[in-house]
């Protein structure tokens, strides 16, 4: 225990400068201690709003330590946090769930954006992954007028990003009701002018379905998951994703957004899977930007598990035209 409180003095440490720019953005979700990345394996530690969430994948903590983490965050970030413990066991039980303090407040700000940040739901993983601010942050400055499709929505967060960003449409998939109806929530949470549609849909269903017209297609699936309608395996057939997606864009071109959280495949080898994908689907990429998650999410050798790969798409008359390393441009 004493080598957790260590670490988690060295992490906020780390972070004190980081802080005071999250408060000056309108941030107050953040993580404040990753894991093995920072000496603590199988431990994390984020700040939800007026909560203080430890989670747990190994060994389970002491609740004085963990009331003693709230103590010394609530001090780096001049508001007292409540402690809260997730003890992440299978199987999944609600009783893994340790109350240390009722968590206040549910609503955690990002970027002056508002989210539903109950810690204690039916679900294990928090309402909002905050690895992710990134992508969130640069649709804020890029959606602007955008018809935007958000794939693997989950509780709406890269929608609703898409949404104060001032995007014209949003269209969240995901097939969890229960996800989606938190993500009803944040939208109604925030403002913006788009027009907002929810499936409860399968994506490949979806995807099989839909008539292409979206300009940003975001598709950010888990690493695994079957269903009746298709298998998502991202380490094995990114392509099954990245191919409809790909189609789903406007014959004048546009942008997918596609991650992948899985440690072992790299940056250099996922790009490569894109562009080699996009050019065998007749649609090949103009640009690709990777980036990762922000400074909060340090990895040892610069290769974080979050790998997010802009791509810019040339319209279909470019690509049966040939067209290749065009600069980008909608
Ligand atoms: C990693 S989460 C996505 C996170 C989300 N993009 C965000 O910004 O928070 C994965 C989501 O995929 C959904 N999902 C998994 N397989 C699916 C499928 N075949 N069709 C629709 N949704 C699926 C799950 O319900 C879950 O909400």
């Amino acid at each position: 225990m004493r080598e957790l409180t260590a670490a988690f003095e060295g992490a906020l440490a780390r972070r004190a400068d980081l802080v005071a720019g999250w408060h000056a953005e309108g941030s107050d979700a953040y993580r404040l201690l990753h894991g093995a990345a920072e000496g603590a394996p199988g431990v994390t530690v984020d700040r939800y709003g007026p909560a203080l969430l430890v989670q747990t994948w190994r060994e389970p903590v002491d609740p004085a330590v963990v009331a003693s983490l709230a103590g010394a965050a609530s001090e780096l970030v001049g508001q007292s946090l409540r402690p809260v413990w997730n003890h992440r066991v299978r199987p999944v039980d609600f009783a893994s769930w340790y109350p240390l303090a009722d968590e206040g407040d549910p609503v955690a700000r990002e970027l002056g954006v508002v989210f539903d940040a109950r810690l204690r739901h039916r679900g294990q993983d928090p309402l909002l992954f905050l690895d992710l601010r990134s992508l969130r942050r640069r649709l804020l400055v890029e959606a602007r007028g955008l018809r935007v499709l958000n794939l693997f929505a989950y509780t709406c967060g890269v929608g609703v990003a898409a949404q104060v960003g001032g995007a014209a449409s949003v269209d969240d998939v995901d097939f969890a009701t229960s996800a989606l109806a938190v993500g009803a929530t944040n939208h109604a949470a925030n403002p913006g002018s788009a027009v907002v549609r929810q499936h409860a849909a399968d994506v490949h269903a979806f995807l099989r379905g839909a008539t292409p017209a979206w300009d940003l297609v975001v598709l950010d699936p888990p690493a695994f998951a079957r269903s009746k309608h298709g298998v998502v395996d991202v380490v094995r057939d990114y392509p099954a994703l990245f191919k409809p997606a790909l189609r789903a864009l406007d014959a004048g071109g546009g942008v997918v957004v596609a991650t992948h959280h899985v440690a072992s495949v790299s940056a250099a080898a996922f790009e490569d899977t894109l562009r080699r994908c996009a050019a065998k689907a007749g649609r090949p990429l103009r640009s690709v930007e990777m980036f990762g998650p922000e400074a909060d999410f340090p990895s040892f050798d610069g290769q974080p598990p979050l790998k997010v790969a802009w791509c810019v798409v040339g319209s279909d008359t470019d690509a049966a035209a040939g067209v290749r390393g065009a600069p980008p441009g909608r």
